[in-house]
């Protein structure tokens, strides 16, 4: 099926990008799947920074990734993603942000729109070139379609002539289905000689 979960979807999207030893952040690690995934994929060459502000969550994913022998290319940030400067401090090939609350977890404990929107603009100023940022949003909790909100209108107005964005939604779905935004930070252009 291609069309099935939007978490299930953007693992198969990523997976055609990335390559063994990259850098990624995953801004909301919950349980991990979204980390565990990104650490399989760049391998022990690269770096997954993880951050959450429950700790309950990231003993959770240091389990998982243990358990998979995917720890050591995982470093996890008891933090707020808005704060996310302070700890890395290299060009990242990407991000994922997966926002709402912590399935069967606390739902007070969500994503805000204020520091979702600082995370994401930190993660861009990192992003090399031709990396990508992909954000699910779930929003049919309180604050969610709020925070939805102030997604969509973040990205439409990130510039075009550097970042291209793209959107996925499940158009017939429905009780507020997730939508996917990606973000992608276009390639330098080669000057010919002839500029
Ligand atoms: C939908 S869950 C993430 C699910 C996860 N990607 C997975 O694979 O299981 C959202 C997570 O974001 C975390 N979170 C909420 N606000 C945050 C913030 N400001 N900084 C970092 N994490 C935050 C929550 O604690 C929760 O664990």
């Amino acid at each position: 099926m291609l069309l099935g979960k939007m978490t299930t979807m953007v693992h198969q999207l990523l997976q055609t990008q990335i390559q063994p030893g990259q850098v990624f952040i995953d801004g909301t690690v919950g349980n991990g799947y979204d980390t565990l995934f990104l650490a399989q994929c760049i391998g022990p060459q690269g770096k997954v920074f993880g951050f959450d502000i429950q700790k309950k969550a990231l003993i959770e994913a240091e389990l998982r990734l243990k358990k998979e022998g995917a720890m050591g290319q995982a470093i996890f940030i008891h933090d707020c993603h808005s704060k996310l400067d302070q700890y890395v401090k290299e060009p990242i090939d990407g991000a994922m942000f997966n926002l709402g609350y912590l399935p069967k977890g606390d739902p007070r404990m969500i994503t805000t729109p204020q520091t979702t929107l600082v995370a994401l603009e930190k993660c861009i100023s990192l992003l090399k070139p031709g990396g990508v940022i992909t954000i699910v949003s779930y929003y049919g909790h309180k604050g969610g379609e709020e925070e939805k909100n102030a997604v969509d209108e973040y990205v439409k107005k990130l510039d075009e002539r550097t970042i291209t964005v793209g959107c996925l939604s499940f158009n017939n779905r429905k009780q507020n289905p997730p939508i996917l935004y990606i973000i992608e930070k276009k390639k330098n252009r080669k000057r010919s000689n002839k500029e």
